[in-house]
């Protein structure tokens, strides 16, 4: 069931760039990767190739995430989703940190690597040294027979089709899809969510495609006209609370990976400890701030940076007229399923950072200094 790709696929098509072309491709990639894996009617989810069902999960006290990059701030986000419905303390870890890392690793533990490439040469060596150990070992991937696959006892493939920008776009959803995916099978084989809320998470997931589809060219539109007037920036704070800070922190990097502006992202609740020194009325600050679990105490930290005069980019719930009263700078988004909100936030981040990247000029498929895959230390 594996979806053949071809040269001409990866071309182009249209769009001035890889990168754009493969940001339009995200709903695709979403789609292929949930693709005959959840039942609509009764949010089951299989994953074959996982190789690990029901009482295997009894035997696991505790997940470690490993990833580099992109792929790590997924496994951020990770942490969220599994945490809170399959019950499992989880541990993030940067492959780097690591594997050399004095690790308190046995059979009790799974380790999972998230991998574009299957071929990082870092996270291939932090499963190589946890399975030493005993513990069991899956890689979230998308390159099919890849190293890491070939060494892991299991794997979820993510479908996006081949990715040639070299900042991660539809790889990181589609990571993302495939995360939430294993979250609600681990959690219905523990039984640590009921019936109804399987379907729920399952359908919320499966929707969250024709969503980003239909909005994809809007939230272009905007962001283009948006950037005008920061697109000359020299530095840029993103933040974001809860499931939005791993997203906060991709915005940043991908801002930095391909237009060579300084950009930090922070937890918003973190600012005062440090980042708001910076906050001046030059300083651009793009917040994250759905209308989620999270949202009033986002407000005050928003408000914090308003009194501070920081220029405000504020994304935020469709119909949410508070934000008005802060910025004039908004794009909203549609009001979606809570936990499918780092997939929606994350397109805006993409956006702004490839439409400020071509404003000044920059090769944003092929970023000075970067590869696609460090297969060396
Ligand atoms: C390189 C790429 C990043 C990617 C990272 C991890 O640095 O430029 O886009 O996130 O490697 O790659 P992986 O293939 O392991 O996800």
């Amino acid at each position: 069931q594996f979806i053949e790709w071809n040269a001409a696929m990866a071309e182009k098509a249209g769009y001035k760039h890889f990168m754009l072309k493969e940001i339009y491709e995200q709903p695709q990639a979403i789609t292929n990767t949930l693709s005959g894996r959840i039942n609509a009617e009764t949010g089951e989810v299989s994953i074959p190739e996982l190789n690990l069902q029901g009482a295997d999960f009894d035997k696991i006290d505790r997940i470690f995430l490993v990833a580099c990059g992109t792929s790590w701030h997924a496994a951020l986000v990770a942490k969220y989703w599994i945490e809170k419905y399959a019950n499992i303390p989880v541990d993030v870890d940067i492959a780097s940190e690591f594997r050399y890392r004095h690790l308190l690793i046995n059979e009790r533990v799974m380790t999972i690597a998230i991998s574009q490439s299957g071929e990082t040469a870092d996270t291939l060596a932090g499963i190589r040294i946890a399975k030493k150990m005993g513990s069991k070992v899956v890689t979230i991937c998308n390159v099919v027979g890849s190293t890491m696959t070939r060494e892991s006892d299991g794997t979820v493939y993510t479908h996006a089709g081949p990715e040639i920008g070299v900042a991660s776009t539809k790889a990181f959803t589609a990571q993302l899809a495939a995360l939430f995916l294993f979250t609600i099978y681990v959690a219905q084989q523990k039984k640590t969510i009921s019936k109804e809320k399987g379907v729920e998470l399952g359908r919320a997931l499966i929707g969250i495609s024709s969503v980003i589809e239909k909005e994809l060219p809007r939230i272009q539109d905007q962001i283009s006209r948006l950037i005008e007037s920061f697109y000359d920036a020299r530095d840029f704070l993103f933040v974001g609370r809860g499931l939005s800070f791993p997203i906060a922190l991709e915005g940043a990097l991908k801002l930095k990976e391909i237009s060579y502006i300084h950009a930090e992202g922070y937890a918003s609740g973190e600012l005062k400890h440090g980042p708001i020194a910076l906050i001046d009325k030059d300083m651009p600050i793009l917040a994250l701030v759905p209308q989620d679990d999270v949202y009033q105490k986002s407000i005050s930290n928003v408000e914090e940076i308003k009194a501070r005069l920081g220029r405000l980019i504020l994304i935020g719930t469709e119909g949410d007229t508070h934000l008005q009263n802060i910025t004039d700078d908004i794009i909203y988004m549609p009001n979606v399923h809570e936990d499918m909100n780092p997939i929606m936030y994350t397109i805006p981040a993409q956006l702004l950072s490839y439409e400020i990247a071509t404003r000044r000029g920059c090769d944003v498929d092929q970023p000075r200094n970067l590869a696609k895959s460090v297969t060396v230390e």
